[in-house]
């Protein structure tokens, strides 16, 4: 199952700039595409001593990804941790000092692709979506406890979902007449509080914007980015770039504006300089091969 196929690639690998004895951090090594790809664009450049610092909190992928680096030995080092773990794992590291940061953000394919994961709701699994199996909460335990302002607060939050009220109101309804253990489950009890005329109106599947939501909560993704980006950069080499690939609006704004900030003339000096005016988005050819890359949108910066 390591058909993921890493978006952005091309574009990714434009701003790596190749420097002898290069640093690059991979925050989601996911199963290593990316990682692959910049290790090799290193070498082709010159700079075969070029290593790899990857982090992913999800084991799994870990494993995976490790065994397709295995060619590069001891150039790359992988480490299960989250981005919030970043800041201390770059100091013990003696990785204060990167040129190339990247995260591509969001699931990887392995995660979805599993039913046993339960992330998605095309395949009938366990609730869980923890990209940390090591981590308590799951999506079970929040849909069967959490209540009922704090479900509608995730679904409009983090799922821009419009009709957050009445799923919120469905989900508390139907866990009290039996605890909602499924992916397939809780996608009828969504698809339940969906009007006919909107179901058949919408683009997606009803509880696309749900299992969004539950997602991000489960694995807190807002203040893991958060986290991050407040890591990498003071650790950025000058001239050392950081590339974040995100998949949701509230993601890219939140690195939007803090790529700006940090960019500001302000109190203190930029500590960053904006490559992207806008974000770099997929061409039509990788839109068509690869549909989840529709929503992916690249920015990056530059130390100074
Ligand atoms: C989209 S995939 C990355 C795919 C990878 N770029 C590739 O080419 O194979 C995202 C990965 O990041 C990991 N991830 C997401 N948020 C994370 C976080 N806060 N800390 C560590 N890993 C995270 C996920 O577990 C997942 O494996």
């Amino acid at each position: 199952m390591d058909s993921h196929i890493p978006v952005l690639l091309r574009e990714v690998l434009s701003f790596l700039e190749p420097r002898p004895g290069m640093r690059i951090l991979d925050g989601t090594l996911g199963l290593g595409g990316h990682a692959l790809a910049l290790l090799q664009a290193a070498v082709a450049a010159g700079i075969p001593e070029a290593s790899l610092l990857g982090l992913d909190r999800d084991g799994q992928a870990l494993a995976l990804a490790c065994r397709r680096l295995l060619p590069f030995g001891e150039r790359v080092q992988a480490v299960r941790a989250a981005f919030s773990e970043a800041a201390e794992i770059l100091k013990s590291r003696g990785w204060e000092r990167v040129d190339f940061a990247l995260a591509d953000v969001g699931t990887s394919s392995l995660q979805l692709d599993s039913p046993e994961r339960g992330f998605s709701f095309l395949r009938d699994g366990p609730l869980d979506m923890r990209m940390d199996q090591r981590q308590e909460e799951t999506a079970e335990r929040l849909v069967n406890t959490a209540s009922f302002s704090r479900l509608r607060r995730i679904l409009a939050e983090w799922g821009e979902e419009p009709l957050a009220g009445r799923i919120a109101g469905a989900i508390v309804e139907a866990r009290a007449r039996e605890p909602i253990l499924t992916t397939a489950r809780l996608a009828r009890v969504v698809e339940s509080a969906y009007p006919a005329r909107r179901r058949a109106a919408a683009r997606n599947h009803p509880a696309t914007r749900t299992f969004q939501a539950l997602r991000m909560e489960v694995n807190s993704e807002v203040s893991e980015l958060k986290a991050f980006l407040r890591a990498v950069v003071p650790n950025l080499a000058p001239g050392g770039r950081i590339a974040v690939i995100s998949f949701h609006s509230l993601e890219d704004r939140l690195v939007k504006y803090f790529f700006r900030d940090e960019a500001r003339d302000g109190l203190r000096s930029p500590a960053l300089r904006v490559l992207t005016a806008k974000p770099v988005e997929a061409s039509p050819e990788e839109r068509a091969a690869n549909p989840r890359s529709r929503s992916a949108k690249l920015r990056v910066a530059e130390k100074l």
